[in-house]
C-alpha cells in the first residue's frame, strides 16, 4: 500500500493523530512529522520540512510518498507556506466535494486541514474523496501545467 507524509503544529495534534489512524486503517504507511504537544512551534517550519522531504524523497524515487498532509491551527498557515515551494500544489479542501475537485481538477500533492475547524463533513471522507479519486488529465492536465509555470 501507499505512503503518506505529515505535519503538523500545536494547533492540530489530535486532528494529526486522527488522520494517522484513519490512514493506518485504510493500509498507509505514515511517516510523522508533526509535533505531538501544545508547545507552540512555527507552522511555515513544519510546511517546509514536510515539503522539502517529499520532494526529495519524489526525486530520490525510492521510499516516495503518495501525497502529503499538512495541518495547523485552521490549515491557511500551512497551506499558503507549502505553496511558496516549487514542486508543491497544496489545497485546503472544505467539504468532501472540493476534496476529490483538489485530486480530479489540481492533481494537488499535498492536502492542508484545520484542526480548529469546525467542518460540516468529517475530515476522514474529505481524504477518502481524495484517496480514491485520479487526475482527470485533459483540459485540467493543461490547467495544472499552467499553474506550475508560474513558478518560473
Ligand atoms: C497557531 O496559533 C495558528 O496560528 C496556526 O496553527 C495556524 O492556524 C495558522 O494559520
Amino acid at each position: 500500500m501507499g505512503r503518506v507524509l505529515i505535519g503538523n503544529d500545536h494547533g492540530a495534534v489530535e486532528l494529526k493523530q486522527r488522520i494517522v489512524r484513519h490512514l493506518e486503517k485504510r493500509g498507509f504507511t505514515v511517516v510523522n512529522r508533526g509535533v505531538n504537544s501544545d508547545d507552540a512551534v512555527d507552522y511555515p517550519d513544519i510546511a517546509q520540512d514536510v515539503c522539502e522531504e517529499f520532494l526529495a524523497a519524489r526525486h530520490a524515487e525510492e521510499d516516495s510518498f503518495d501525497f502529503a498532509i499538512l495541518a495547523c491551527g485552521t490549515g491557511i498557515g500551512v497551506s499558503i507556506s507549502a505553496n511558496k515551494i516549487h514542486g508543491i500544489r497544496c489545497a485546503l479542501p472544505q467539504n468532501i466535494f472540493s476534496a476529490r475537485m483538489a485530486r480530479e481538477h489540481n492533481d494537488v500533492n499535498v492536502l492542508a486541514f484545520g484542526g480548529r475547524v469546525e467542518y460540516a463533513e468529517p475530515v476522514e471522507a474529505m481524504l477518502d474523496a481524495y484517496i480514491d479519486s485520479r487526475p482527470e488529465g485533459g483540459r485540467h492536465a493543461n490547467r495544472v501545467r499552467k499553474i506550475m509555470e508560474l513558478e518560473e
